[in-house]
């Protein structure tokens, strides 16, 4: 049974551990790769730059040992085109004149740079040496008493022999090949190893969602700390918990006051028609005004829960126009006359000289005003007052309802507006009230981007007030 939803995640791990694979692999041969070329490089140029380096020091002995030659043999450089194997003497370093023929040899040349000397005379012409000289040789002259002699030429490196560059790609395959398994390897250690670790957060995700989708709503992951994508996914994952949690106590919280708010007037209903029929009490015009009444309350409970639900799927219909509210507040606190006048409350309407302009549905906007006043006449008592003005300020209308005495005491003042909300719900009833009107009122409101706000009035009793935005 908890095996279903971690098939697709197997399947996740294996796909993250191919491409995290691929992605370490491609990145080592690539390094791989790159070194091997780099290597090549630096070897044809370093390289060949030292070994010519090295030939251009053995150029400057040889330029010695040639001049001294020159001079021994009667300053002229026919000795050598005489005796052509001389000149392989001559190029041997630091071995004087005197000791040619010996058996001591100089230094050995590992560089064959003496292979690419050439000599010319005072004219230019090969007199010894490398016969194909090329442009870019390096050139010293060879000086005897202040006058130039001859040339001595170095033939450069161009590039490293074929045999050389072989050997040289050779060594370079093989190491290549062990660096390539290497990096094999590597990237499918990482791979698994990265993929285990970050996949195991996901893991417990998954199966937290799974006994969340059956309805565990206590179900909780742990958070890791840090700011990155897993743990955002667990605190995420917690906070819908959390709210599926709080939504599902509100429906059941909202089912039992429902079905409370129906049974108390259906039950006094059930009460007043038993009576009736057990002849305990008369049918008469007043039983009649009673039993509608209790109907009535129904009614309107049935209504505003309609309306509760719609507003809540997002389907209460707004026909919004342009709305003055100074005229709407004086329709609505005129409607009320004779309620107010019957609760003994007197009203004082504050109303500004230019029109206050909304965009908005005026039948809601009345009904709200009107739920508002009914409130005051409710829960005002008698000889107070009702307060209603209507302002403009800046880029806000403002509207304000305030009563005097009793009042709302300050901790119950944010939870007016929640459903079935009463502060004392005995009198509530008893005005036939079931603490639907403030909910609706604050959907109203939120319909048209304003808000509600409850607070304490210095009249003694309720402050609302109500704020749409300007509409011009
Ligand atoms: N002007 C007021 N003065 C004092 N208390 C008030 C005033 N208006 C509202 N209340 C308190 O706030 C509660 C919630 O008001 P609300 O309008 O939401 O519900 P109701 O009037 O009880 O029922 P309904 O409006 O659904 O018929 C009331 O039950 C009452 O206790
Ligand atoms: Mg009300």
């Amino acid at each position: 049974m908890m095996r279903r939803p971690l098939d697709p995640l197997m399947k996740l791990q294996f796909n993250l551990t191919a491409r995290l694979f691929a992605a370490v692999l491609s990145t080592a041969m690539a390094v791989a790769l790159a070194m091997g070329v780099f290597s090549h490089l630096n070897l044809s140029r370093n390289f060949i730059g030292y070994l010519n380096e090295q030939a251009v020091n053995r150029l400057e002995l040889a330029r010695t040992s040639v001049t001294a030659g020159y001079r021994e043999h009667g300053r002229s450089w026919d000795f050598l085109i005489e005796r052509p194997e001389l000149w392989g003497r001559l190029l041997r370093p630091l071995v004087p004149e005197a000791e040619m023929g010996a058996v001591k040899f100089g230094p050995a040349d590992l560089t064959g740079a003496t292979r690419r000397f050439t000599l010319f005379n005072e004219d230019r012409e090969r007199i010894a040496g490398y016969a194909g000289p090329s442009e870019r040789a390096v050139e010293r002259p060879i000086i005897v008493d202040g006058l130039t002699v001859g040339w001595l030429t170095l033939t450069p490196i161009e590039s490293v022999s074929p045999g050389a560059e072989k050997h040289f790609y050779d060594a370079q395959l093989r190491s290549g090949w062990i660096v390539g398994a290497a990096a094999v390897l590597l990237a499918g250690g990482v791979a698994f190893w990265a993929t285990r670790r970050l996949l195991r957060p996901v893991r417990r995700v998954a199966e937290a969602t799974h006994r969340l989708a059956a309805g565990d709503f206590q179900v909780r992951v742990p958070e890791t700390e840090g700011d990155d994508d897993i743990a955002r996914l667990s605190r995420d994952f917690n906070q819908l918990a959390l709210t599926l949690h709080r939504n599902e106590a509100m429906r059941r919280e909202f089912m039992a006051d429902v079905s409370h708010e129906l049974r108390t007037p259906l039950g006094v209903l059930n009460g007043e028609l038993e009576a009736l029929e057990d002849g305990l009490r008369r049918l008469d015009a007043q039983a009649l005004r009673s039993l509608r009444g209790e109907v009535g309350i129904l009614h309107k409970l049935v209504d505003d829960l309609h309306e509760l639900s719609l507003a809540d799927v997002g389907a209460l219909a707004y026909r919004k126009a342009a709305v003055d509210l100074r005229e709407l507040v004086g329709i609505a606190a005129g409607a009320f006359k004779e309620r107010l006048h019957g609760s003994g409350l007197t009203l004082r309407l504050d109303l500004p000289t230019d029109p206050v302009m909304v965009f908005g549905d005026e039948r809601r906007l009345r009904q709200l005003m009107g739920n508002l006043i009914e409130n005051s006449c409710r829960y005002t008592d008698a000889g107070g007052a009702l307060q209603i003005s209507v302002q403009r300020q800046g880029r806000q209308a403002v509207i304000d309802v305030q009563d005097t005495a009793p009042g709302v005491d300050a901790e119950h003042l944010p939870r007016l507006f929640e459903r079935f909300y009463r502060v004392e719900p005995s009198r509530s009833r008893r005005s036939g009230g079931s603490g639907l009107g403030l909910s609706i009122c604050q959907r109203i409101a939120e319909a048209h981007e304003g808000r509600i706000d409850a607070l304490a009035s210095p009249m003694g009793g309720l402050w609302l007030r109500l704020v749409l935005p300007i509409h011009d």
